[in-house]
């Protein structure tokens, strides 16, 4: 969709974005899903894409709470961009805010929904077993905490996708999760 506001915003996102597992790469892939989750269900595609592109960027500063943190970046770039529309800033905020589902703070519009499942969506499939092991690195964890993870969170996305388009798209990444996932326990021995 062509916005206005889109490069100005990019420009002043990238700089957040500098984190492996969490990277520009990250946002573009979850960005590129939201969207075409977003037109499937009519969601607001101007909300969807601010808040894809900025749903990260307190990353960096503070990973255990970064939603807090991404919204409070967020409010302060849009409102420096004339372009963008005033009335949809708070939108964008609360989508951020409410875009990890583990924090059960779930905003119910489907502008979040979309958010949601395409950040879901990239933890999923070939993607999401790079990204497990690379973020587990990246974090100074064990071997055994990657492999964890697969049960205890990659394997049970499938379940908690909230629109009819995410649920379609996850299908074929959860299988790959799934036999990638047996496999390596059968390898490990
Ligand atoms: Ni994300």
């Amino acid at each position: 969709m062509n916005m206005p506001w889109k490069k100005t915003l990019e420009k002043k996102a990238v700089k957040f974005y500098k984190l492996g597992a969490h990277d520009w790469g990250h946002m573009q892939r979850v960005r590129k899903m939201a969207l075409e989750i977003g037109s499937k269900e009519k969601a607001d595609l101007e909300v969807v894409e601010a808040a894809a592109l900025l749903h990260d960027t307190g990353y960096e500063k503070t990973p255990e709470k970064h939603e807090q943190e991404s919204a409070r970046i967020a409010v302060q770039l849009l409102v420096k961009i004339p372009s963008f529309p005033k009335e949809k800033i708070s939108r964008v905020k609360t989508v951020i805010l409410s875009h990890r589902f583990s924090k059960r703070r779930l905003d119910k519009s489907i502008e979040a929904k979309c958010l949601r499942d395409a950040d879901k969506l990239d933890a999923m499939g070939a993607i999401g077993v790079g990204r497990c092991f690379f973020w587990t690195g990246e974090h100074n964890e064990k071997w055994g905490a990657a492999v964890a993870h697969f049960p205890e969170k990659l394997l049970k996305l499938k379940g908690l996708m909230e629109t009819k388009t995410g649920r379609k798209l996850a299908k074929e990444r959860h299988a790959f999760l799934k036999k990638f996932y047996k496999k390596l326990k059968k390898e490990e021995g």
